[in-house]
Order: C-alpha cells, then sequence, then structure tokens
C-alpha cells in the first residue's frame, strides 16, 4: 500500500494533468480530437482488459471459479462498452476524417501493442504480430512475455486436465463430453459458456471496427499497409476457443 499524500486532490489521483494533456491533434482540424480521444479510450479500455484476464487466468489455475466468473463479466460489459463506441466514431464522416487522415503518416491500430497482447493472453499467440514491434523495445518484451505466460486458454486446458480429462488430443472431445454431463460438471459448463461470451464479445468488437473502416474509408488501404477492410475482415473468424463453437454442431 503506498501512504496517501496529505491534501491530495481528485486530479492528483488520477494524474489528470498527464492523462488530460495527451490529446494532442496534429491538423487544427475540429474532429481530430475525436479520433484521438476515442483511440485513447479503448486503449485505456484494453489496459483495464489486461488486468482482469490476468486476474482471471490465475483463479481458474486455483479453481477458484465464482471469483474468476466475476473477473470475466467485468471484461464482458468492458467489451460491450467498447463496441458501442464504434457509434461515437460514425459520426465521424468520411469528409471529416479525409481532411486529416494525412497527419496520420504510418501509424495504425496494427501497431496497438495492448491489442495485441490481450489476444495474445486470451489464446491467439501469432508471433508474425511481434514484427510490428521494434526488437528490443519495451512492447515488443511485454508481447514476448505475453506469448510465454499462460493464456486464458491454456488456463481453462489444465482446468480440464485437473478435472481428469485426457487433452492429448486436444480440448474438443473434453468440452463436448462437459456440455452432455453439464448438470454434472456444472462449474466447467459454466466456465466454458463464459469463454464463448468473450469469444463472441471480441468478434462483435472486430465487426463493428471493420464496419466502422468501410463506413469512413471504404476499401482504402490502411495506415499501417495492410489492405484494409479486407484485411480486418480477415480476423473475423478468428476464434479463442474454436472447439467451444464446433461442439455445438455435435451435441
Ligand atoms: C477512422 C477510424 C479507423 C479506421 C479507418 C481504421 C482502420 C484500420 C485499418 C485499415 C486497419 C488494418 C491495418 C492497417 O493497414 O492500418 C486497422 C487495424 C486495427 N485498428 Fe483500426 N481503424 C479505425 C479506428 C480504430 C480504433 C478507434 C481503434 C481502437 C483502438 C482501432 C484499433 C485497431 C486495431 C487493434 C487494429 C489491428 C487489428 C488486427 O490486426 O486484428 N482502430 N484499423
Amino acid at each position: 500500500m503506498t501512504a496517501t499524500p496529505a491534501g491530495m486532490t481528485y486530479a492528483q489521483y488520477l494524474g489528470l494533468d498527464e492523462l488530460l494533456s495527451a490529446q494532442r491533434p496534429l491538423s487544427g482540424l475540429h474532429d481530430e480530437m475525436l479520433f484521438i480521444v476515442i483511440h485513447q479510450t479503448m486503449e485505456l479500455w484494453m489496459k483495464e482488459m489486461l488486468h482482469e484476464v490476468d486476474y482471471a487466468i490465475r483463479l481458474i489455475g486455483e479453481d477458484s471459479f465464482a471469483p474468476a466468473y466475476k473477473a470475466l463479466a467485468r471484461v464482458g460489459r468492458i467489451q460491450s462498452v467498447m463496441t458501442l463506441s464504434w457509434d461515437v466514431l460514425s459520426t465521424l464522416t468520411p469528409v471529416d476524417y479525409l481532411a486529416f487522415r494525412d497527419v496520420l503518416g504510418t501509424s495504425s491500430g496494427f501497431q496497438s501493442a495492448q491489442f495485441r497482447e490481450l489476444e495474445f493472453r486470451l489464446g491467439l499467440k501469432d508471433p508474425a504480430f511481434l514484427s510490428q514491434h521494434t526488437a528490443g523495445g519495451a512492447d515488443r518484451h511485454k508481447l514476448e512475455r505475453a506469448l510465454e505466460q499462460p493464456s486464458l486458454r491454456d488456463a481453462a486446458a489444465a482446468a480440464l486436465e485437473r478435472a481428469g480429462f485426457d487433452i492429448s488430443d486436444g480440448t474438443g472431445p473434453a468440452w463436448l463430453d462437459v456440455y452432455r454431463r453439464a448438470d454434472d460438471l456444472f462449474e466447467l459448463y459454466q466456465l466454458a459458456e463464459k469463454l464463448v461470451d468473450l469469444d463472441d464479445a471480441l468478434a462483435m468488437w472486430r465487426h463493428k471496427h471493420v464496419l466502422t473502416v468501410e463506413r469512413i474509408i471504404g476499401n482504402k488501404r490502411g495506415t499501417g499497409g495492410s489492405a484494409g477492410a479486407s484485411y480486418l475482415r480477415s480476423t473475423l473468424d478468428k476464434r479463442l476457443f474454436p472447439e467451444l463453437w464446433s461442439l455445438r454442431t455435435d451435441l
């Protein structure tokens, strides 16, 4: 615990000087402020999500399922807010955005280290994305560490193993069994449904991102050098727990 400074103010406690001086539009145009604020807001929410996901992974590792669900429920509410916030950005028209797009240079959401860290911590560990971050830099270090740490996906697989399931051929058959014996294996069944919630909400966020991108820049290339909307569409089928989706067909 850190001692509270005498007479501490609201602004001091929240670091508002730093936070509120970090919006620095380059174009002088009205709409760039919204563009900056929406990105910063999402980055703050991702920070909180990483905090909760890390906690949930630890709790699942201890078979403390109820507190883990609480953390995952919080993540779910944050995801809803993040998905809804695309509607605020949709008030930016193509004309508004094109007026300042040039000032972004080569910067792009592709370089969001927190988004990638979140994917890694959830279980989508694709080392190809490391190349977006300078070797030896702090972001690269964090991402390399996240690749090594157990993900939420790993934690769920380990929980199945501790419950006596053989997962040497993957977790698919074990999860199917959990759903078939949902009454007896309620904890794991409930865990699985929380994981599907998370997967569902992440897909919704991706979906609203690509829709917003199409609405604002159509099929123009991205500032990060990708093909733009068609690249983003190719990410829509990513699932953290594909087994939990496919078992629905087999039930
Ligand atoms: C006018 C608004 C936006 C446009 C036109 C846009 C466009 C794009 C494009 C074209 C890409 C593909 C990479 C590239 O070539 O640059 C991308 C990736 C990305 N964007 Fe956005 N974006 C917008 C807003 C946002 C916001 C508000 C966030 C929130 C943090 C965000 C987060 C990301 C992330 C995380 C990626 C990487 C996705 C992945 O690789 O799966 N974007 N964006």
